[in-house]
Protein backbone atom coordinates (compact mmCIF):
# COMPACT_ATOMS: atom_id res chain seq x y z
CA UNK A 1 0.00 0.00 0.00
CA UNK A 2 2.91 2.60 0.63
CA UNK A 3 4.55 1.83 -2.45
CA UNK A 4 1.20 2.39 -3.88
CA UNK A 5 1.07 6.09 -2.40
CA UNK A 6 4.75 7.04 -3.64
CA UNK A 7 3.94 10.24 -5.12
CA UNK A 8 7.51 9.89 -7.21
CA UNK A 9 11.10 8.08 -6.75
CA UNK A 10 12.13 9.79 -3.76
CA UNK A 11 9.57 8.72 -1.61
CA UNK A 12 10.64 4.83 -3.37
CA UNK A 13 13.78 5.51 -2.21
CA UNK A 14 12.72 6.66 1.73
CA UNK A 15 10.64 3.59 1.74
CA UNK A 16 13.94 1.55 0.92
CA UNK A 17 15.98 3.15 3.10
CA UNK A 18 13.30 1.61 5.60
CA UNK A 19 12.85 -1.64 4.54
CA UNK A 20 16.72 -2.69 4.19
CA UNK A 21 19.78 -2.84 6.35
CA UNK A 22 21.86 0.19 6.01
CA UNK A 23 24.67 -1.77 4.24
CA UNK A 24 22.23 -3.09 1.39
CA UNK A 25 20.63 0.21 0.90
CA UNK A 26 23.56 2.07 1.29
CA UNK A 27 25.15 -1.10 -1.69
CA UNK A 28 22.71 1.10 -4.22
CA UNK A 29 22.46 4.73 -2.88
CA UNK A 30 26.28 4.86 -2.95
CA UNK A 31 28.96 5.76 -5.63
CA UNK A 32 32.87 5.69 -5.53
CA UNK A 33 35.18 7.75 -3.72
CA UNK A 34 34.07 11.51 -3.05
CA UNK A 35 30.29 10.36 -4.80
CA UNK A 36 30.95 13.71 -7.09
CA UNK A 37 30.25 11.69 -10.18
CA UNK A 38 27.09 10.52 -9.44
CA UNK A 39 26.05 13.56 -7.59
CA UNK A 40 27.33 15.67 -10.49
CA UNK A 41 25.28 13.56 -12.89
CA UNK A 42 21.85 14.51 -10.87
CA UNK A 43 22.57 18.08 -10.50
CA UNK A 44 22.68 18.35 -14.46
CA UNK A 45 19.08 17.22 -14.60
CA UNK A 46 18.33 19.84 -11.86
CA UNK A 47 20.82 22.63 -14.03
CA UNK A 48 17.87 21.79 -17.20
CA UNK A 49 15.38 24.55 -18.03
CA UNK A 50 12.81 23.33 -20.35
CA UNK A 51 11.42 25.85 -23.17
CA UNK A 52 7.83 24.91 -23.37
CA UNK A 53 5.83 25.71 -26.56
CA UNK A 54 2.09 26.45 -25.77
CA UNK A 55 -1.07 26.49 -27.73
CA UNK A 56 -0.48 23.44 -29.42
CA UNK A 57 -2.39 19.95 -29.60
CA UNK A 58 -1.26 17.89 -27.22
CA UNK A 59 -4.36 15.55 -26.64
CA UNK A 60 -2.12 12.53 -27.57
CA UNK A 61 1.39 12.40 -26.44
CA UNK A 62 2.51 8.68 -27.39
CA UNK A 63 6.05 7.78 -25.43
CA UNK A 64 6.22 5.11 -27.64
CA UNK A 65 10.26 4.77 -29.67
CA UNK A 66 11.80 2.19 -31.45
CA UNK A 67 14.79 0.90 -30.31
CA UNK A 68 17.66 -0.76 -32.46
CA UNK A 69 14.87 -1.69 -34.76
CA UNK A 70 12.20 -2.66 -32.11
CA UNK A 71 9.54 -0.84 -30.59
CA UNK A 72 9.01 0.01 -26.98
CA UNK A 73 7.06 1.54 -25.18
CA UNK A 74 8.44 4.73 -23.44
CA UNK A 75 13.17 5.24 -23.97
CA UNK A 76 13.63 3.71 -20.96
CA UNK A 77 16.09 0.74 -20.43
CA UNK A 78 16.12 -0.98 -16.79
CA UNK A 79 20.28 -1.40 -16.92
CA UNK A 80 22.10 -3.82 -15.55
CA UNK A 81 22.51 -4.56 -11.87
CA UNK A 82 24.56 -7.05 -10.17
CA UNK A 83 23.33 -8.82 -7.22
CA UNK A 84 20.13 -8.12 -7.41
CA UNK A 85 18.29 -10.66 -5.16
CA UNK A 86 20.04 -9.12 -2.63
CA UNK A 87 17.89 -5.98 -2.78
CA UNK A 88 14.77 -7.99 -2.63
CA UNK A 89 14.39 -11.94 -2.56
CA UNK A 90 12.56 -12.05 -5.58
CA UNK A 91 15.62 -9.93 -7.12
CA UNK A 92 16.15 -10.10 -11.12
CA UNK A 93 12.89 -12.10 -11.88
CA UNK A 94 10.55 -9.45 -9.95
CA UNK A 95 12.59 -6.97 -12.24
CA UNK A 96 12.14 -8.50 -16.14
CA UNK A 97 8.59 -9.48 -14.89
CA UNK A 98 7.95 -5.53 -14.24
CA UNK A 99 9.71 -4.85 -17.55
CA UNK A 100 7.80 -7.12 -19.63
CA UNK A 101 4.48 -5.49 -17.90
CA UNK A 102 5.54 -2.31 -19.09
CA UNK A 103 7.04 -3.32 -22.31
CA UNK A 104 10.76 -2.63 -21.70
CA UNK A 105 13.92 -3.83 -21.93
CA UNK A 106 15.12 -5.29 -18.94
CA UNK A 107 19.52 -6.05 -18.89
CA UNK A 108 20.28 -8.80 -16.96
CA UNK A 109 23.55 -8.11 -15.01
CA UNK A 110 27.26 -10.77 -15.02
CA UNK A 111 27.15 -10.30 -11.72
CA UNK A 112 23.52 -11.06 -11.89
CA UNK A 113 21.73 -13.55 -8.69
CA UNK A 114 19.87 -14.91 -11.01
CA UNK A 115 20.45 -17.35 -14.22
CA UNK A 116 19.66 -16.07 -17.84
CA UNK A 117 17.34 -19.66 -18.49
CA UNK A 118 15.33 -18.05 -15.06
CA UNK A 119 14.76 -14.55 -16.03
CA UNK A 120 13.61 -15.53 -19.74
CA UNK A 121 11.07 -17.87 -17.90
CA UNK A 122 10.43 -15.61 -15.53
CA UNK A 123 9.69 -13.16 -18.38
CA UNK A 124 9.21 -15.34 -21.57
CA UNK A 125 7.23 -12.47 -23.21
CA UNK A 126 9.83 -9.41 -22.39
CA UNK A 127 12.68 -8.28 -24.04
CA UNK A 128 15.32 -9.19 -22.12
CA UNK A 129 19.32 -8.36 -22.69
CA UNK A 130 22.14 -9.56 -21.84
CA UNK A 131 25.56 -7.40 -19.50
CA UNK A 132 29.53 -8.60 -20.02
CA UNK A 133 31.96 -8.33 -17.86
CA UNK A 134 34.85 -9.50 -19.41
CA UNK A 135 36.53 -11.68 -17.42
CA UNK A 136 40.19 -13.22 -17.26
CA UNK A 137 38.74 -17.13 -17.99
CA UNK A 138 37.99 -16.21 -21.38
CA UNK A 139 36.06 -19.71 -22.10
CA UNK A 140 33.67 -18.41 -19.22
CA UNK A 141 32.59 -15.15 -21.74
CA UNK A 142 32.23 -17.49 -24.26
CA UNK A 143 29.75 -19.84 -21.92
CA UNK A 144 27.95 -16.63 -20.55
CA UNK A 145 26.77 -15.35 -24.44
CA UNK A 146 26.01 -18.58 -25.28
CA UNK A 147 23.71 -19.25 -21.77
CA UNK A 148 22.06 -15.52 -22.56
CA UNK A 149 21.87 -16.55 -26.24
CA UNK A 150 19.94 -19.64 -26.08
CA UNK A 151 17.95 -18.12 -23.17
CA UNK A 152 16.56 -15.69 -26.07
CA UNK A 153 18.62 -12.44 -25.20
CA UNK A 154 19.74 -10.70 -28.64
CA UNK A 155 21.01 -7.96 -26.85
CA UNK A 156 24.97 -7.87 -25.66
CA UNK A 157 25.65 -4.64 -23.86
CA UNK A 158 29.51 -4.67 -23.09
CA UNK A 159 30.43 -2.76 -20.03
CA UNK A 160 34.26 -0.94 -20.56
CA UNK A 161 34.45 1.22 -17.65
CA UNK A 162 35.37 -1.39 -15.08
CA UNK A 163 39.03 -2.60 -15.76
CA UNK A 164 39.54 -2.92 -11.81
CA UNK A 165 37.09 -1.74 -9.09
CA UNK A 166 35.82 1.18 -7.67
CA UNK A 167 36.34 2.87 -4.03
CA UNK A 168 32.98 2.58 -2.97
CA UNK A 169 33.73 3.67 0.49
CA UNK A 170 30.13 3.30 1.67
CA UNK A 171 30.76 -0.21 1.65
CA UNK A 172 34.42 -0.29 2.61
CA UNK A 173 32.98 1.70 5.90
CA UNK A 174 30.22 -1.11 6.37
CA UNK A 175 32.46 -4.14 5.78
CA UNK A 176 30.03 -5.39 3.08
CA UNK A 177 30.25 -8.91 2.52
CA UNK A 178 28.52 -10.64 -0.32
CA UNK A 179 26.78 -12.66 0.68
CA UNK A 180 25.51 -9.90 3.69
CA UNK A 181 26.33 -11.56 6.91
CA UNK A 182 24.47 -10.77 10.48
CA UNK A 183 27.76 -10.58 11.76
CA UNK A 184 28.03 -7.00 10.57
CA UNK A 185 25.85 -5.31 13.26
CA UNK A 186 24.39 -8.75 15.15
CA UNK A 187 20.71 -8.92 16.66
CA UNK A 188 20.08 -5.26 16.45
CA UNK A 189 20.36 -4.76 12.68
CA UNK A 190 18.13 -8.09 12.57
CA UNK A 191 15.73 -6.60 14.79
CA UNK A 192 15.36 -3.46 12.62
CA UNK A 193 14.77 -4.63 9.53
CA UNK A 194 13.06 -8.25 10.60
CA UNK A 195 11.44 -9.15 7.30
CA UNK A 196 14.22 -8.50 5.05
CA UNK A 197 16.57 -11.20 7.13
CA UNK A 198 13.48 -13.25 7.43
CA UNK A 199 13.44 -13.21 3.51
CA UNK A 200 16.98 -13.45 3.14
CA UNK A 201 18.15 -16.08 5.28
CA UNK A 202 15.11 -18.58 4.12
CA UNK A 203 14.95 -17.39 0.53
CA UNK A 204 17.18 -19.50 -1.97
CA UNK A 205 20.85 -18.67 -1.34
CA UNK A 206 22.52 -15.89 -2.98
CA UNK A 207 24.51 -17.72 -6.28
CA UNK A 208 26.39 -15.59 -8.07
CA UNK A 209 29.65 -15.56 -10.79
CA UNK A 210 32.82 -16.27 -8.77
CA UNK A 211 36.07 -17.90 -8.33
CA UNK A 212 37.66 -20.09 -6.70
CA UNK A 213 39.86 -18.60 -3.43
CA UNK A 214 37.91 -15.10 -4.24
CA UNK A 215 37.08 -12.87 -1.40
CA UNK A 216 34.01 -12.08 0.04
CA UNK A 217 34.45 -8.29 -0.26
CA UNK A 218 32.84 -6.75 -3.82
CA UNK A 219 36.11 -5.06 -4.42
CA UNK A 220 38.48 -7.72 -3.73
CA UNK A 221 36.11 -10.29 -6.08
CA UNK A 222 35.64 -7.93 -8.85
CA UNK A 223 39.47 -7.14 -9.19
CA UNK A 224 40.18 -10.91 -9.17
CA UNK A 225 37.65 -11.90 -11.95
CA UNK A 226 37.70 -9.13 -14.21
CA UNK A 227 40.36 -8.70 -16.89
CA UNK A 228 42.07 -5.23 -16.32
CA UNK A 229 43.91 -5.95 -19.48
CA UNK A 230 40.78 -5.72 -22.05
CA UNK A 231 40.69 -3.78 -25.44
CA UNK A 232 39.07 -2.31 -28.12
CA UNK A 233 40.85 -5.77 -30.00
CA UNK A 234 38.61 -7.39 -27.96
CA UNK A 235 35.49 -6.37 -29.49
CA UNK A 236 36.25 -7.57 -32.26
CA UNK A 237 36.06 -10.92 -30.77
CA UNK A 238 33.30 -10.20 -29.11
CA UNK A 239 31.43 -9.57 -31.81
CA UNK A 240 32.10 -12.60 -33.65
CA UNK A 241 30.99 -14.90 -31.27
CA UNK A 242 27.73 -12.78 -30.53
CA UNK A 243 24.75 -13.01 -33.29
CA UNK A 244 22.71 -10.22 -31.97
CA UNK A 245 22.97 -6.51 -31.36
CA UNK A 246 26.18 -5.04 -29.81
CA UNK A 247 26.39 -2.13 -27.09
CA UNK A 248 29.40 -0.52 -25.41
CA UNK A 249 28.32 1.11 -22.02
CA UNK A 250 30.72 3.28 -20.13
CA UNK A 251 32.06 5.57 -22.70
CA UNK A 252 32.73 8.99 -21.08
CA UNK A 253 34.82 10.84 -24.84
CA UNK A 254 34.01 12.09 -28.01
CA UNK A 255 37.36 10.23 -28.89
CA UNK A 256 36.51 7.08 -27.70
CA UNK A 257 32.81 7.19 -29.15
CA UNK A 258 34.43 7.90 -32.67
CA UNK A 259 36.64 4.63 -32.11
CA UNK A 260 34.25 2.50 -30.86
CA UNK A 261 31.78 3.57 -33.84
CA UNK A 262 33.96 2.93 -35.68
CA UNK A 263 34.38 -0.97 -35.00
CA UNK A 264 30.61 -1.21 -35.34
CA UNK A 265 28.69 -1.34 -32.16
CA UNK A 266 25.13 -1.01 -32.65
CA UNK A 267 24.86 1.59 -30.05
CA UNK A 268 26.64 3.33 -27.48
CA UNK A 269 25.52 4.11 -23.44
CA UNK A 270 27.14 7.58 -22.42
CA UNK A 271 27.34 6.34 -18.97
CA UNK A 272 30.15 6.55 -15.52
CA UNK A 273 28.77 3.60 -14.40
CA UNK A 274 26.30 5.69 -11.94
CA UNK A 275 29.34 7.32 -10.77
CA UNK A 276 30.68 3.71 -8.71
CA UNK A 277 34.22 3.60 -11.09
CA UNK A 278 36.07 6.95 -11.65
CA UNK A 279 35.08 9.69 -9.75
CA UNK A 280 34.62 12.97 -11.01
CA UNK A 281 34.45 11.84 -14.48
CA UNK A 282 32.47 13.28 -17.18
CA UNK A 283 28.78 14.01 -16.76
CA UNK A 284 26.85 11.69 -18.79
CA UNK A 285 24.20 14.28 -19.62
CA UNK A 286 26.09 17.07 -20.08
CA UNK A 287 28.60 15.03 -22.43
CA UNK A 288 25.72 13.13 -24.32
CA UNK A 289 25.13 16.15 -26.99
CA UNK A 290 28.57 16.16 -28.35
CA UNK A 291 28.80 12.35 -28.28
CA UNK A 292 25.56 12.27 -30.46
CA UNK A 293 26.70 15.04 -32.98
CA UNK A 294 30.03 13.00 -33.35
CA UNK A 295 28.47 9.17 -34.25
CA UNK A 296 24.67 9.78 -33.97
CA UNK A 297 24.59 9.65 -37.55
CA UNK A 298 26.37 5.57 -37.52
CA UNK A 299 25.02 4.77 -33.97
CA UNK A 300 22.75 4.65 -31.48
CA UNK A 301 23.37 6.84 -28.18
CA UNK A 302 21.92 6.13 -24.60
CA UNK A 303 22.28 7.94 -21.91
CA UNK A 304 23.21 6.61 -18.33
CA UNK A 305 23.36 7.55 -14.91
CA UNK A 306 21.34 10.55 -12.61
CA UNK A 307 17.68 9.32 -14.34
CA UNK A 308 15.36 9.73 -11.23
CA UNK A 309 12.03 10.94 -13.47
CA UNK A 310 10.23 11.17 -16.55
CA UNK A 311 10.75 14.47 -17.02
CA UNK A 312 15.00 13.38 -16.87
CA UNK A 313 13.49 10.90 -19.83
CA UNK A 314 12.45 13.81 -21.72
CA UNK A 315 15.36 16.22 -21.07
CA UNK A 316 17.51 13.35 -22.13
CA UNK A 317 15.80 12.42 -25.80
CA UNK A 318 15.64 16.09 -26.25
CA UNK A 319 19.16 16.24 -25.81
CA UNK A 320 19.48 13.63 -28.52
CA UNK A 321 19.75 10.14 -26.45
CA UNK A 322 17.44 7.24 -27.99
CA UNK A 323 16.79 6.53 -24.69
CA UNK A 324 18.03 6.60 -21.03
CA UNK A 325 19.02 3.43 -19.06
CA UNK A 326 17.56 3.29 -15.35
CA UNK A 327 19.58 2.04 -12.51
CA UNK A 328 18.72 3.08 -8.88
CA UNK A 329 15.61 4.46 -9.56
CA UNK A 330 14.30 0.88 -10.24
CA UNK A 331 16.22 -0.68 -7.22
CA UNK A 332 14.75 1.57 -5.10
CA UNK A 333 11.63 0.76 -6.02
CA UNK A 334 12.38 -3.05 -5.88
CA UNK A 335 13.81 -2.65 -2.10
CA UNK A 336 10.62 -0.54 -1.48
CA UNK A 337 8.10 -3.67 -2.64
CA UNK A 338 9.75 -6.00 -4.81
CA UNK A 339 8.24 -6.59 -8.22
CA UNK A 340 5.46 -4.07 -7.32
CA UNK A 341 8.05 -1.19 -6.29
CA UNK A 342 9.55 -1.43 -9.29
CA UNK A 343 6.12 -1.16 -11.61
CA UNK A 344 5.38 1.63 -9.33
CA UNK A 345 8.91 3.03 -10.60
CA UNK A 346 7.81 2.22 -14.46
CA UNK A 347 4.60 4.12 -13.91
CA UNK A 348 5.41 6.79 -12.44
CA UNK A 349 8.47 7.76 -15.12
CA UNK A 350 5.47 7.20 -17.77
CA UNK A 351 3.22 9.34 -16.12
CA UNK A 352 5.98 11.95 -15.52
CA UNK A 353 7.20 11.55 -19.12
CA UNK A 354 3.91 11.99 -20.81
CA UNK A 355 2.98 14.99 -18.80
CA UNK A 356 6.19 16.23 -19.55
CA UNK A 357 5.62 16.41 -23.28
CA UNK A 358 2.32 17.57 -22.81
CA UNK A 359 3.50 20.86 -20.67
CA UNK A 360 5.97 21.13 -23.20
CA UNK A 361 3.48 21.26 -25.80
CA UNK A 362 5.41 18.21 -27.87
CA UNK A 363 2.87 15.81 -28.86
CA UNK A 364 5.08 12.81 -28.47
CA UNK A 365 8.31 11.55 -27.54
CA UNK A 366 9.39 10.96 -31.31
CA UNK A 367 8.93 15.01 -31.58
CA UNK A 368 10.92 16.07 -28.99
CA UNK A 369 14.07 18.67 -30.09
CA UNK A 370 16.93 20.26 -29.04
CA UNK A 371 15.76 23.70 -28.61
CA UNK A 372 12.95 22.86 -25.70
CA UNK A 373 15.90 21.87 -23.40
CA UNK A 374 19.04 24.14 -21.71
CA UNK A 375 21.34 23.65 -19.58
CA UNK A 376 21.80 25.99 -16.96
CA UNK A 377 25.28 27.23 -16.29
CA UNK A 378 26.88 25.49 -19.40
C1 LIG B 1 25.17 -0.99 -11.07
N1 LIG B 1 25.66 -0.86 -12.37
C2 LIG B 1 26.11 -1.95 -13.06
N2 LIG B 1 26.48 -1.84 -14.36
C3 LIG B 1 26.87 -2.92 -15.07
O1 LIG B 1 27.17 -2.79 -16.25
N3 LIG B 1 26.91 -4.14 -14.46
C4 LIG B 1 26.57 -4.33 -13.17
O2 LIG B 1 26.61 -5.45 -12.67
C5 LIG B 1 26.18 -3.20 -12.41
N4 LIG B 1 25.83 -3.33 -11.10
C6 LIG B 1 25.27 -2.26 -10.44
C7 LIG B 1 24.78 -2.42 -9.15
C8 LIG B 1 24.15 -1.37 -8.51
C9 LIG B 1 23.61 -1.57 -7.14
C10 LIG B 1 24.02 -0.11 -9.15
C11 LIG B 1 23.31 1.05 -8.50
C12 LIG B 1 24.53 0.07 -10.41
C13 LIG B 1 25.54 0.45 -13.06
C14 LIG B 1 24.17 0.58 -13.71
O3 LIG B 1 24.04 -0.32 -14.78
C15 LIG B 1 23.97 2.00 -14.26
O4 LIG B 1 25.07 2.35 -15.07
C16 LIG B 1 23.81 3.06 -13.17
O5 LIG B 1 23.01 2.57 -12.12
C17 LIG B 1 23.19 4.31 -13.77
O6 LIG B 1 23.05 5.32 -12.86
P1 LIG B 1 21.69 5.58 -12.03
O7 LIG B 1 20.53 5.38 -12.96
O8 LIG B 1 21.71 4.60 -10.92
O9 LIG B 1 21.87 6.99 -11.58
Amino acid sequence: ARVAAAADVADLRLLARRRTPRMVFDYVDGAAEGERSMARAVEAFDRVEFAPHVLRDVAEAPTSVEILGRRVAMPVVLAPTGFTRMMHREGERAVARAAERAAVPYTLSTMGTTTAGDVAAAAPGGWNWFQLYVVRDRGRNLERLELASDAGMDVLVVTVDVPVAGARLRDVRHGLTIPPSLRWRGVLEAARHPAWWFDFLTGEPLTFATVEGAPDDMAGLTNLMFDPSVTVADLEWIRSAWRGKLLVKGVQRVDDAKELAAVGVDGLVVSNHGGRQLDRSATPLELLPEVVEAVGDRTEVFLDGGVRSGADVAAAVALGARACFVGRAYLYGLMAGGERGVTRVLDLLHAELVRTLQLLGVGGVERLTRDVVRLRGS
